[in-house]
């Protein structure tokens, strides 16, 4: 059983396409997998459920996390549309209203831990995916977590986004005695045309072998391909018309699931 937080504070950088990647991945490796969707955008309850902001879930992470409601987790995981996934969709602008409500209270921080105590032996593989922001939630989220993965994009800001999760992670040692694992750094949306995103892959190679960190896998390439099966939540090893392109792409999530075990 690991439980992996996948981050980065930047906006739109891949941290839902990677966790629902990593997910698929898990299907395929016949590991039992819950994607805990600690973002209230929804995006991976969207992609993985026909549920929408408009049509949210009737229970959901928001109502476990709430101490007025204090579901049980068991009561709010659902099997996604590929049945071996489960998921606890977000609760969308509920989500956002509990970790208001958390901020503050004794114990906040704790709040995803005791959530996933009861089910945290029931799966191999526990992702969280987070919100671009270290919130509470996601804070919480990774005190919960045995190790993170960082998904950055090439391009000359990722450097200052390592900074600030690095930042997260020393203060969870230096204020909670937590001690989070970083998995490794998975780069994504690389565009093979670009000749800056070249040189910022070698930047970005340089600087986490630097800091001890390692690229896992492959880089992924911009491909709309992902985009499209990820967004019906559909694995790359799902793909209508597959092609040896989709299935090192589907290989490569494998890769990078069994470093963060
Ligand atoms: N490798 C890729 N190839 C093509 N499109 C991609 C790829 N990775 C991500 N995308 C697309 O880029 C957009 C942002 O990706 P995604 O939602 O995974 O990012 P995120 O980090 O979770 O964003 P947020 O910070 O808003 O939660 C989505 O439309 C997604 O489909
Ligand atoms: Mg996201």
């Amino acid at each position: 059983m690991t439980i992996t937080a996948v981050v980065n504070l930047k906006g739109g950088v891949g941290k839902t396409t990677v966790t629902n990647g990593l997910a698929h991945a898990a299907a395929v490796q016949e590991r039992s997998c819950l994607v805990v969707d600690g973002d209230s955008q929804g995006n991976s309850t969207m992609h993985l459920t026909n549920y929408t902001a408009n049509n949210s879930p009737e229970n959901s992470f928001a109502d476990v996390l709430d101490r007025e409601v204090d579901l049980p987790i068991e009561d709010a995981i659902i099997a996604s549309k590929r049945p071996e996934i489960h998921i606890l969709p977000s609760g969308f602008s509920d989500l956002q209203g509990v970790q208001d409500t958390l901020v503050g209270k004794p114990g906040g921080e704790m709040a995803v831990q005791r959530a996933l105590k009861p089910v945290k032996d029931k799966y191999d593989h526990i992702l969280i995916d987070c919100r671009p922001a270290i919130d509470l939630i996601t804070r919480s989220a990774m005190y919960a977590a045995d190790n993170v993965i960082i998904v950055v994009q090439p391009e000359s800001d990722a450097i200052a986004g390592f900074d600030a999760i690095q930042q997260a992670i020393d203060d969870l040692a230096e204020y909670m005695d937590k001690h989070l694992k970083v998995a490794g750094v998975v780069v994504n949306q690389v565009d093979g045309r670009r000749l800056d995103h070249a040189k910022s892959l070698d930047y970005l190679r340089a600087y986490v072998k630097a800091a001890d960190l390692e690229i896992l896998g492959d880089p992924i390439p911009m491909l709309a391909d992902i985009s499209k099966l990820t967004n019906v939540g559909m694995g790359l090893d799902q793909h209508p018309r597959p092609t040896p392109r989709s299935r090192n792409l589907a290989e490569n999530f494998g890769t990078i699931l069994k470093a963060t075990r």
